[in-house]
């Protein structure tokens, strides 16, 4: 098989790295990719968002199968683009199509989808310009602290959680009179839910899907997750606090149902689907729906995957996901970032890379390039280093260790991934 990966990051270096173990695998291309994807697929010159361009190389290479990473094409309508192309008519692609996409595009229309769905997830209300006063209305019936969220993409920025009621009515003007452009045209207020977070995978065909794993990620830049929120500066592997009861709950409340949703709303959805939760009391609701992997969350829930990654996208593009293969290891895998210092606000790029002995170590690089001086900065998420163990806290034992043979300029990173698991277990 003939294989196209489109991004750049942490994610698009693990998805690559785990098909290139398929024998399926005829030649792998990742555009635009980075220095880490380069050492193992060709990386032709074309943005996520080229879809001409994208067309013209799965016409001339005789692509077999895109696997869109990041969201931007999704919303953008990639697939749509791509099947409308007659040429394309056998072309599997991993991910939805633009109706899908919506789930991670509109937070209205998610919240809409998960109330006709009678999916567990926050009260809310939307409002516009026009309906501000309604807006104001319930956020008084509220209890702080307030969630405001842009309905429309936002690139991670569009929440708001804000402790008093001034504040909140203030922003809710402000992002309805465009704080965050278009995307906050409409704002969507939330009932905050207080509860530890934890992320859940899935991949599904439109009708079957496969659990493909759960992880927790660290958003803040600082220790103790303080700070600005960035990326994600870490992950961890399975989550220890979603035990039996949790998972089963999660499988029979949100996914089974979002994914008969979305078949009963005619959406024909193949893709990953990624549940941001947050575990009320043992009782889990959505926080928000993505429709692509997580990063970091994907440098630890797919080297976890021990099937053949390509033999379960094939599957996915053919309707056949029940009948495939689906094995997970046992063992914990954790991450590490390592960003530029200055990240998440300015920092610099173009430091060179120095990476030693890691041994076994899981190194997934992001923002890296290749120059005719070795591999430089050209990102603030820089490199992922992870690790298996068999106890998450040998993982990051490892991780750590791995941590230390890699060296830029500026390099900076969080001590602390995966240490407030620790009261849940003894792994
Ligand atoms: P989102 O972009 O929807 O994932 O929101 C970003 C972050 O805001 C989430 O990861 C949560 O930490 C927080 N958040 C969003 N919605 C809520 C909510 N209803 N209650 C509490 N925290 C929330
Ligand atoms: N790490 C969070 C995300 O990928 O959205």
């Amino acid at each position: 098989m003939k294989v196209l990966l489109l991004g750049s990051g942490g994610r698009e270096h693990a998805l690559a790295w785990k098909m290139a173990q398929s024998d399926r695998l005829e030649k792998l291309y990742v555009a635009p990719g980075n220095a880490g994807t380069a050492e193992i697929a060709g990386s032709p010159d074309l943005a996520v968002n080229d879809f001409p361009g994208i067309a013209e190389f799965v016409a001339k290479e005789g692509i077999d199968l895109l696997v869109v990473g990041p969201e931007e094409p999704l919303a953008g309508g990639i697939r749509d683009f791509l099947e409308a192309d007659g040429r394309f008519g056998d072309l599997m692609i991993i991910g939805p199509g633009k109706a899908g996409a919506r789930l991670e595009g509109s937070k209205d229309f998610a919240k809409e989808f998960m109330f006709r769905h009678h999916i567990p997830t926050a009260a809310y209300r939307t409002v516009t310009a026009d309906s501000l006063d309604e807006g104001k209305g319930f956020l008084r019936g509220l209890t702080p602290p307030y969630v405001l969220k842009a309905d429309g993409l936002a690139a991670g920025k569009g929440v708001l959680i804000l402790n008093s009621l001034p504040e909140a009515e203030r922003e809710l003007e402000e992002m309805l009179a465009g704080k965050f452009g278009k995307a906050s045209s409409r704002v969507v207020i939330e009932e905050y839910l207080s509860g530890i977070e934890i992320s859940v995978f899935a991949l599904t065909d439109g009708i079957h899907y496969k659990i493909l794993g759960s992880a927790k990620d660290y958003k803040r830049i600082g220790e103790g997750d303080t700070g600005l929120n960035t990326g994600g500066m870490g992950a961890v592997s399975p989550v220890p606090f979603a035990d039996e009861a949790f998972n089963r709950k999660v499988e029979e409340r949100i996914i089974a149902p979002t994914v008969n949703g979305l078949r009963a709303d005619g959406i024909d959805y193949k893709g990953f689907l990624f549940f941001g939760l947050i575990n009320c009391g043992g009782e889990p609701k959505v926080i928000e729906y993505n429709v692509r992997m997580g990063d970091p969350e994907t440098e630890v829930v797919i080297p976890r995957i021990s099937s053949d990654l390509l033999r379960l996208f094939e599957a996915t593009a053919c309707g056949t996901l029940s009948e495939a293969a689906f094995e997970t290891d046992p063992r914990s895998c954790v991450t590490v970032m390592l960003v530029a210092g200055g990240y998440p606000e300015s920092y610099r790029k173009g430091d060179a890379i120095r990476i030693g002995d890691t041994g076994e170590c899981l190194v997934f690089q992001a923002g890296t390039k290749q120059t005719g001086e070795g591999v430089v900065t050209n990102g603030g998420r820089v490199i992922a280093v992870g690790s298996y163990g068999k106890s998450i806290r040998e993982a990051l034992e490892g991780a750590y260790r791995g941590v230390e043979q890699v060296d830029f300029s500026g390099r900076y990173f969080r001590k602390d991934i995966g240490q407030d698991l620790m009261t849940y277990t003894d792994r």
